[in-house]
């Protein structure tokens, strides 16, 4: 009997409804050649629904979610909803209520994508960002005083607390490990390396030179880990020199470890790199419950209906939302569809320019299933 998943699908707003439409087309396509069975059920969670009903999320959004093997989001965002509303209300509260504490952001350059990186290739390319997702400045702990006066001070604060660092530390470290289970060792590493018996190499990124509590905490905690992980080369980079880095030589990198808004920076950067928010997917995870995958740009609302938008990223968020169940084998079909698709056939991965619509990128995945 095929093995058979329960999803919540969030189309959500602008855009994300038709990149979310090609998803699930291509999902469906994966399903019927590796007897999977995915059963969907539609959420209407987004802008409209908050304009007609007043209400970002139904009291009972979180346990509702749980009762599913995974979610699908298409984007939030709607031009006639306050910045920050529906973010905060949907997504974040999403991430935060099922406990995803991982993003998982992965930064690989397909076959055929520009990069405007100079001189690199898809072989230099290809990394893996662990941003914490549940913490940091995310928690929204702070607060005004003397609001509206020449004193007013504003304070957000960077809360961690120790266990929270070490369930996202260890996770990037079996992640490193894992990760080239199905790949050649691989070059971010030195010969010595190698020789050594390294074959994965994880990056804290930080700012131990300023932030000298909060990543005091993840410096010490990283190197507590780590020794449970011999075969792991360990590195270290500000983040400040990590945007230097990802940008000059991006081969350095395997996997990156992060806070929540380091790494919400980070990825925008590293998402740019392998020709934008067209192609960026990532996860929300939480290891232990109900994981949340999406196409990481927005919800495009100028593009809405005009069938122009880039649906790979939402059709690689599938992908990884596959791999996440279990499913590695439709998984790595789906992202080698995806690279033939954007190494033969697009043109650009920019609204309007691919040369073909968001349904006829869709179809040429499936086809090349
Ligand atoms: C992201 C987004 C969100 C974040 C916003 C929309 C709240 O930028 O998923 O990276 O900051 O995490
Ligand atoms: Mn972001």
């Amino acid at each position: 009997m095929a093995n058979s998943y329960k999803i919540a699908v969030i189309p959500g707003d602008g855009t994300g409804p038709e990149v979310t439409e090609e998803a699930v087309k291509v999902l469906n396509a994966a399903c019927d050649k590796f007897s999977v069975s995915l059963d969907y059920e539609w959420f209407d969670w987004g802008g409209d629904r908050y304009l007609k009903t007043g209400q970002v999320l139904p009291e009972d959004a979180a346990e509702t979610m749980k009762k599913f093997d995974a979610i699908l989001l298409g984007a939030i965002g709607h031009p006639d909803v306050k910045p920050g509303m529906l973010e905060k209300g949907i997504l974040l509260a999403l991430r935060f209520e099922l406990d995803q504490y991982i993003n998982l952001r992965p930064v690989k350059l397909y076959q055929g994508v520009e990069t405007p990186l100079a001189g690199k290739g898809p072989e230099d390319i290809d990394y893996v960002v662990v941003r914490e997702n549940t913490g940091g400045f995310y928690t929204g702990i702070g607060g005004f005083t003397m609001k509206g006066t020449d004193n007013e001070v504003a304070v957000q604060s960077m809360v961690y607390n120790r266990a929270q660092v070490e369930r996202c530390v260890r996770y990037a470290f079996e992640y490193a490990k894992h990760r080239h289970d199905v790949k050649n060792p691989w070059r971010g590493l030195k010969k010595e390396d190698i020789d050594r018996g390294k074959t994965a190499q994880l990056t804290l990124c930080g700012k131990t030179n300023v932030l000298t509590y909060t990543f005091d905490l993840w410096e010490r905690v990283f190197h507590e880990v780590a020794e449970e992980y011999p075969e792991i080369k360990l590195d270290y980079c500000h983040v400040d020199a990590t945007c230097m880095w990802m940008v000059k030589n991006p081969e350095w990198f395997d996997v990156i470890v992060t806070c929540n808004m380091f790494g919400d920076i980070i990825t925008d950067l590293g998402a740019i790199t392998q020709g934008g928010m067209g192609i960026a997917a990532g996860g929300n995870i939480n290891p232990e419950g109900v994981s949340m995958f999406e196409p990481i740009g927005g919800s495009a609302p100028k593009y809405t209906g005009m069938g122009v938008i880039n649906p790979l990223a939402a059709v690689a968020a599938g992908a990884m939302m596959f791999e996440n169940l279990g499913e590695a084998d439709a998984a790595d079909a789906i992202e080698k569809a995806i690279e033939y698709v954007t190494g033969e056939k697009l043109e650009s991965m920019s609204a309007g320019k691919m040369g073909y619509s968001t349904g006829e990128v869709g179809n040429l995945v499936v086809d090349n299933l």
